[in-house]
């Protein structure tokens, strides 16, 4: 009986091994280097001296296929503390390698390396990476393309080319001073000079043209766009002259494919889109511009360009072509229907699996503020003598200083967050009315909220009128969920849920609030490990509109979050 078993289990491991070796055997292990630098890159006329990943600007493509390993060792040998995000990827039982500074790990500082590990699993198509310290992601950024399982292939014809499309800002300014200087005065800080593709304002502005993106095709194929926003403050909408687009992926997620003349894409989201070079051929720009949800709110409205340029015509350029590229149309910088129009149409390709019975039911607001300032007028300097900040269920988030929340969780050390955030808003009110004064200061704390393993989460996330209403971009660490419903005004517990759609909703890590409305979301909490969640405009997060969640680790070691990595950054 004893050797029975012993053989038995022998036999067990063996296949287990082998039928580990032989799913390793198509999954790669990259091996990359980032080192953060200062470097001068000229834009708009004039040179600045920013942070970058290996000289580069925007930082390296990382490329791989769905089930590979990244190990990616980033030394810090610039003069801010910084740590590095990959957003999107979902870490399961890794929160040590999402980055997010002093709530997954300590920053980097001057002169310190760290090596980020994490595996890809079940994701595919375009994610990104960012420095997640302060503004420092205005400069470092970059795609992270993730292929098919090696033998597998898109759920839509191969493409001919793919190119990664980064939407960006350029401040004539180093950014962290920039957000320095808002930190200092209260007020909201300043915008930015310039958008860029691909790190490149293009030719409307000045001292560019020369440098402008191209996007080259040969007359009648079909290529694909991943398009990115990586910009600090803005949500853009991006549209190409004379040519239409079939969206098939947005945040690593299939999507049902749909035709669009224009995409409205939100910092922090990816979109993967279709182009068919079926027009005469030529050069046509592609354009990106603002979409600013809050009236009343200064932003960036200028316009950046690249070209797609149809091979054969691309001799004629050079000779100094007559024609000037047409340029597209582009929705007004405060065309609500036409963002809410374009949203509406993601579904997922894949059906299922959305969460139908809930164990918890959340309910946040999501608000920004003004705080009663009597220092001095300088450091007063938001609307009426005050300072702006932010907050969700009335909790501007404060980011520890002397320990990061994950190891403050691992090593027990009290102090650093509690876990009291409220799942509904400490007091109902007319969110998306006239907000009265007294409502606008909210209080400030580390909070999150405990999940337990493997429970059923809905959140509505519901914009109010506090100061201005705005469609902010929130972003959930660690996961996707599914947008079930979107609305307009106060959600309604009793009427909204049944219009949810439960069959096909799209998969996303990144989803506006309706302005003046709200979004509701489901997932699984299925990832142990704290998660942050906030709004992926950065004048945001800088106020405090953030929370993060505990999810619990389930039974096992499988199901708990692994023990940290050595070398793991100490504050
Ligand atoms: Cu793309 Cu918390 O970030």
């Amino acid at each position: 009986m004893k050797l029975h078993s012993t053989y038995c289990s022998l036999f067990l491991k063996l296949t287990f091994i082998l039928a580990f070796t032989a799913c390793l055997a198509n999954a790669a292990v990259h091996h990359h280097e980032f080192v953060i630098q200062p470097t001068p890159v000229n834009r708009l006329c004039q040179t600045q001296h920013v942070m970058t990943v290996n000289g580069q600007f925007p930082g390296p493509t990382l490329e791989v296929h769905n089930g590979d390993t990244l190990i990616i060792k980033v030394t810090n040998a610039g003069k801010y503390d910084i740590s590095l995000h990959w957003h999107g990827i979902r870490q399961m039982r890794n929160p040590w390698a999402d980055g997010p500074e002093y709530v997954t790990q300590c920053p980097m500082k001057p002169g310190v390396s760290y090596t980020y590990r994490f595996t890809i699993e079940n994701q595919e198509g375009t994610l990104w990476w960012h420095a997640h310290s302060k503004w420092l992601r205005a400069t470092i950024y970059g795609a992270l393309i993730i292929y098919p399982k090696q033998g597998s292939s898109y759920p839509y014809p191969k493409p001919k080319r793919e190119f990664p499309l980064i939407l960006g800002e350029w401040w004539n300014r180093d950014p962290m001073h920039v957000l320095r200087q808002a930190k200092i005065t209260g007020a909201a800080a300043n915008v930015s000079d310039a958008y860029t593709i691909n790190g490149q304002p293009g030719d409307l502005y000045p001292c560019s043209n020369k440098d402008t993106t191209i996007f080259p095709v040969e007359a009648g194929e079909t290529i694909l766009l991943r398009i990115i926003n990586a910009a600090l403050n803005q949500q853009l909408f991006f549209s190409i002259a004379n040519h239409q687009m079939t969206v098939v992926e947005a945040d690593a997620i299939y999507t049902k494919p749909f035709i669009t003349n224009v995409v409205m894409i939100g910092p922090g989201q990816t979109t993967n889109v279709l182009v068919t070079a079926n027009q005469p051929p030529g050069h046509y720009y592609m354009a990106a511009t603002a979409y600013s949800s809050a009236p009343n709110v200064a932003y960036d409205n200028t316009t950046t360009t690249a070209i797609l340029e149809y091979k054969s015509a691309a001799c004629k350029s050079k000779t100094g072509s007559p024609m000037r590229p047409i340029l597209p149309q582009l929705p007004a910088w405060n065309d609500t229907n036409t963002a809410n129009a374009f949203k509406a149409q993601f579904r997922s390709l894949s059906k299922g699996r959305v969460p139908l019975e809930i164990h918890e039911n959340l309910f946040f607001t999501i608000n920004l503020g003004l705080i009663n300032c009597s220092g001095p007028s300088f450091r007063c300097q938001g609307p009426n003598n005050t300072r702006f900040t932010a907050s969700m269920n009335n909790v501007s988030f404060v980011f520890p200083k002397r320990n990061s929340i994950m190891q403050a969780l691992y090593q027990n050390t009290p102090g650093v967050f509690t876990t009291d955030f409220p799942p509904v808003p400490p007091l109902q009110f007319d969110y998306t009315g006239n907000v009265s004064r007294g409502l606008w200061t909210p209080a400030r704390g580390t909070k999150l909220y405990k999940l337990k393993y493997g429970s059923h989460v809905q959140i509505i996330l519901q914009s109010t009128n506090i100061v201005t209403i705005e469609d902010h971009p929130m972003h959930l660490h660690g996961y996707h969920f599914f947008v079930v419903g979107s609305g307009k005004g106060n959600f309604n517990p009793r009427t909204d849920p049944a219009r949810f759609n439960l069959v096909d909703p799209p998969e996303r890590n990144t989803i506006g609030t309706t302005p003046g409305g709200w979004v509701a979301i489901r997932f699984v909490a299925d990832n142990p490990g704290v998660w942050l969640m906030h709004c992926h405009l950065d004048v945001h997060i800088g106020w405090g509109l953030a929370m993060a969640f505990l999810v619990e680790n389930g039974v096992g070691k499988l199901n708990s979050v692994e023990p940290p990595p050595p070398q793991l950054p100490q504050c």
